[in-house]
């Protein structure tokens, strides 16, 4: 299948490792220039030096703070002034800690709104003008199968992500006449850091192994296994294609069957 992606500009946004990582490699695969960024910049470098390495094609690395708006803004500014435009925006953020409600902090709460929600504003608010200039654009926000169904001891994320959600539908509602396709995809359990951190929280309260949380979470979905940060990402360039051109306002769970509504 032709995606059609050969040439696109794509942001990817915390994208030094797991699914933001998959991502940008996924999007170089397809021939797009990739604009990447993470707050560690000997992380990020050595990410970025391997996709040009590997796809040769054109990367621009900054190390930010997705939750620092003026640094958003001037990374996409960057991206402008290299490539030209920006096509394609895929919001991400490490995700908040594993707690339940008494036990999160005020601090927590801030922070999860600024990482997990503001970010998605920030980079929105930059990147729509360009897209509106080309009449095309693609936004895709990295949330959490909690959009649909809250997991346990992950309240900040079940509170914080629904936001997430009403913004895309927003943005998809006012600028699909511009051409702006907006989307948001929900993993479900993905090998990466972030879940080896969440195994970590979890056999502390609960006295089991890591590796007991890691067969446990394979085992609640029908698919049996944890998801590779590679399928998500493959979702979200779908999502970004010429291939997914009448999708907008939705949100894609990639997760294996675990979610158990219909
Ligand atoms: N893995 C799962 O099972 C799973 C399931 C559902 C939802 N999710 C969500 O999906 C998102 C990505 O998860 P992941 O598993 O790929 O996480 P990960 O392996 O922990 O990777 C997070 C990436 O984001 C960067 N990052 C984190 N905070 C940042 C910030 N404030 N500014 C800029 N870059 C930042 C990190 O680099 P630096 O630390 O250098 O900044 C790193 O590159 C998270 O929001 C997570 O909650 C994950």
């Amino acid at each position: 299948m032709n995606l059609g992606l050969k040439g696109r500009i794509a942001v990817v946004a915390a994208s030094s490792q797991g699914i933001g990582l998959a991502t940008a490699e996924a999007f170089a695969a397809e021939g797009c220039r990739v604009a990447m960024c993470a707050r560690n910049d000997r992380t990020l470098n050595a990410a970025a030096e391997k996709i040009t390495e590997t796809h040769k094609v054109e990367v621009l690395a900054e190390a930010l703070d997705v939750s620092d708006a003026a640094a958003v803004s001037g990374f996409v500014s960057n991206v402008v002034s290299k490539f030209g435009g920006v096509d394609i925006c895929v919001t991400n953020a490490g995700g908040p800690p594993a707690k339940g409600f008494l036990a999160c902090t005020l601090e927590d709460w801030q922070r999860a709104l600024e990482f997990n929600f503001l970010s998605t504003v920030y980079f929105a608010r930059e990147v729509i003008p360009h897209m509106q200039r080309k009449r095309w654009g693609r936004i895709v926000t990295i949330t959490s199968i909690t959009t649909k169904q809250p997991v346990a001891d992950l309240v900040l994320s079940n509170a914080v992500r629904a936001a997430v959600v009403g913004l895309v539908k927003s943005l998809a509602n006012e600028f699909g006449k511009d051409g702006i396709l907006v989307n948001n995809v929900g993993p479900g359990f993905t090998a990466t850091d972030r879940l080896k951190e969440l195994a970590r929280a979890r056999s502390v309260a609960s006295g089991k192994t890591e590796q007991e949380m890691f067969d446990s979470w394979a085992a609640d979905a029908p698919l049996r296994r944890l998801a590779d940060p590679r399928e998500v990402a493959e979702t979200i360039v779908w999502l970004a294609s010429e291939r997914a051109s009448y999708v907008t306002g939705q949100t894609v769970l990639v997760d294996g069957g675990l979610y158990k509504g219909l």
